[in-house]
């Protein structure tokens, strides 16, 4: 079975971070979610992935040289300047992905541990057009909700629905079945959207279907959801390790570090952390609940808990950073800065002063 990957979206919901790489290139403890996308399709003997994108994620990915797992990888481009939405990819990559059988899409924002081959099973046993992985969630008011019927068939399929109106908890995962039927509902060149165009007309005619999963479910949609991935793979999947400590050092696991951290005396690095590759770590700091991207440096005496820090960026000595905050790449931050909670700061902004107030610094 072929899949394609729709990777060429703009992820406006998570800039800082978002300007300098696309979202499938965001590391997820240490490991771009793009591998981790490639690890689960060979784990289910997926064997071509098509990856939607536009041109600057393109080259992005190219860059990254992200291990294949044995996946044979091509690439389908939007036009230029003109995203064709979640659906205009799928047409745009009909002769890639063929005629003869029955493919995976995925959204590439996603983290979901779902076995492809079960939904591809459920796909065929029916008369479906799509297939939708569904997944039961808490608050649905976010994402797509869908009602099912007798056998699975979709009834009702609502975009973002008010608590209100909401009489589902069952969401779109991201994660769809679609026979080459689907290729004659599809506008070619033009932006379409699965969701709001595509699932509704299905639904009206009976050919849409879910296909309910437990387990591991997330989207990188938004900072937070960016943070609690990392979390909850921290905690339950990655093995934690001896980390060499000593001169005053302390480790709270869960932690994970990438090669070529160093750490100076007296730091309490966790729980929840993760530093990136060459990440450098100065005397006397303490860092829990955050991310720290590849190349940083963290100066003598600062505090940092529960923000996010992107790449080479450098962090004064006596900083405070604090919840909710996100710099991007390149950001400086001064000697004795605070940073209160809520504080976004765009790629290689250099802060001199304390921000006290929530706000976006460009
Ligand atoms: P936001 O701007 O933060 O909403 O993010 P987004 O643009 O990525 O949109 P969304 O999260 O709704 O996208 C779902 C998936 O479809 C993501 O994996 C996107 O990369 C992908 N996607 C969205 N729009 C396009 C597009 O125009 N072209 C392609 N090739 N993929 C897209």
């Amino acid at each position: 079975m072929k899949a394609l990957i729709l990777a060429g979206g703009f992820g406006t919901r998570l800039r800082p971070l978002s300007c300098t790489r696309p979202k499938i290139l965001f590391p997820i403890v240490n490991k771009p979610l793009l591998q981790w996308t490639f690890e689960r399709l060979a784990k289910n003997k997926i064997e071509e992935a098509i990856l939607a994108v536009n041109l600057q994620t393109e080259l992005f990915i190219k860059q990254h040289r992200i291990p294949k797992c044995g996946l044979h990888i091509t690439y389908s481009r939007d036009p230029l300047k003109k995203p064709l939405g979640t659906a205009g990819p799928v047409k745009k990559a009909e002769k890639l992905i063929g005629h003869n059988a029955p493919f995976l899409v995925l959204n590439g924002d996603i983290f979901a541990d779902i076995n492809y081959r079960k939904i591809s099973k459920a796909h065929k046993e029916k008369d479906a057009v799509a297939t939708i992985a569904l997944h039961r969630v808490e608050d649905p008011s976010r994402y797509g909700v869908a009602e099912l019927a007798g056998e699975n068939r979709i009834k009702s399929f609502v975009e973002k629905p008010s608590p209100e109106t909401s009489s589902t908890d069952l969401i779109n995962a991201g994660v769809y079945v679609l026979s080459p039927a689907i290729f004659k509902y599809i506008p070619k060149g033009q932006e379409v959207s699965l969701e709001h165009e595509i699932f509704p007309k299905l639904v009206k005619e009976g050919k849409l279907y879910g296909y309910v999963f437990d387990g591991l479910w997330t989207d990188i949609g938004e900072i937070e959801d960016y943070l609690t991935i990392n979390k909850i793979l921290l905690k339950h999947f990655v093995k934690q390790h001896k980390h060499k400590t000593g001169r005053g050092i302390r480790v709270r696991e869960p932690v994970a570090f990438d090669t070529g951290v160093s750490i100076g005396e007296k730091s309490i690095i966790g729980p929840y952390t993760i530093l990136g590759q060459d990440v450098t770590i100065g005397k006397n700091v303490r860092i829990q609940n955050s991310v720290i991207f590849a190349r940083t440096i963290i100066s003598d005496f600062s505090s940092i808990n529960g923000a996010i820090i992107g790449e080479s960026a450098v962090i004064g000595k006596k900083t405070r950073i604090e919840g909710g905050s996100v710099l991007g790449d390149h950001v400086k931050i001064k000697d004795n800065v605070s940073l209160t909670k809520g504080v976004i700061i765009c790629p290689a902004k250099e802060v001199t002063e304390s921000v006290l107030t929530s706000k976006i610094i460009i």
